[in-house]
């Protein structure tokens, strides 16, 4: 076990699957309590199960992020089990292959309730404990589609689009309250989500991006433990690129 969130006191949205999951046992393995929360409850269980047996402190909430009540009730347990909350990683996501005029209203809303709203009322139903925390961290998870455009996800673009403005909105607004909010943009990176693309799409950004393959849950939650430790200290209102070299391009 490590130490580098010792102290800490992690919500990890999404952390049944994926790239959250990677945060999840990273962040454990580091000293955190963490709180795994997603739809999935299975799964979300057992990744709470995998990291007990590996010597960590986890627990398992149900979490619809885009529903109000439901991060009352997350920020509440957290609160009353762990006694603190320290860091929030806003992760969970979903997209849509969809351009403009194949997109349906109820799509693109889906899209943006999820990716941007969520991340939003995660943001406001963390901060008064992060606050008091008095060394409180977020890291927005993005995408590099949050930055760079491409024809065809016209609601994930939106989304991830906004969820970089608003990191930076909330980062200046807390700076001098003890509060580090920064975007993490993941490039393609091998989970259940990038499964659900077809075989083209995926040989076509694999082709496109720099290193010449996807990359790993675990590049992005090393990326987030940094910028939720005390090593980042000085970070805040910033975007972080992982991918590859795909956005360099
Ligand atoms: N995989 C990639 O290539 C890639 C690239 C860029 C950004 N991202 C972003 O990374 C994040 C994680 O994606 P992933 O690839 O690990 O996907 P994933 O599907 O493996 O995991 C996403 C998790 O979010 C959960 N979730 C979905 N809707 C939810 C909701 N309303 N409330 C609570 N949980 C919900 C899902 O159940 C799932 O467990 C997402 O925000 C995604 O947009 C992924």
């Amino acid at each position: 076990m490590g130490e580098r969130l010792k102290d800490k006191v992690a919500i990890i949205t999404g952390g049944a699957s994926g790239i959250g999951e990677a945060h999840a046992h990273l962040f454990a393995n580091e000293g955190a309590k963490v709180v795994v929360t997603d739809l999935q409850d299975d799964l979300g269980e057992k990744v709470v199960a995998a990291i007990g047996k590996e010597g960590g402190d986890a627990i398992y909430v149900h979490q619809d992020v885009t529903s109000e009540s439901d991060w009352d009730n997350v920020v509440k347990t957290t609160i009353d089990k762990y006694g603190a909350i320290t860091t929030l990683v806003n992760n969970a996501g979903v997209a849509n292959i969809s351009g403009v005029e194949e997109e349906t209203l109820d799509g693109f809303n889906r899209v943006v309730a999820i990716c941007q709203t969520g991340v939003w009322l995660g943001m406001k139903a963390c901060m008064p404990a992060l606050k008091k925390s008095g060394n409180g961290a977020i890291v927005n998870i993005s995408s590099l589609y949050g930055i760079i455009g491409t024809p065809s996800m016209i609601s994930y673009h939106g989304a991830k689009g906004a969820v970089r403005l608003m990191t930076k909105s909330a980062g200046l607004e807390y700076a001098r309250q003890g509060v580090r909010i920064n975007s993490v943009h993941p490039g393609i990176i091998e989970t259940p989500l990038a499964k659900t693309l077809s075989a083209e799409y995926i040989e076509m950004i694999t082709e496109t991006t720099p290193m010449g393959r996807m990359g790993e849950p675990m590049d992005i939650a090393t990326m987030s433990l940094f910028l939720c430790s005390d090593e980042a200290k000085f970070i805040t209102a910033s975007e972080f690129v992982v991918d590859g070299g795909w956005g360099a391009q």
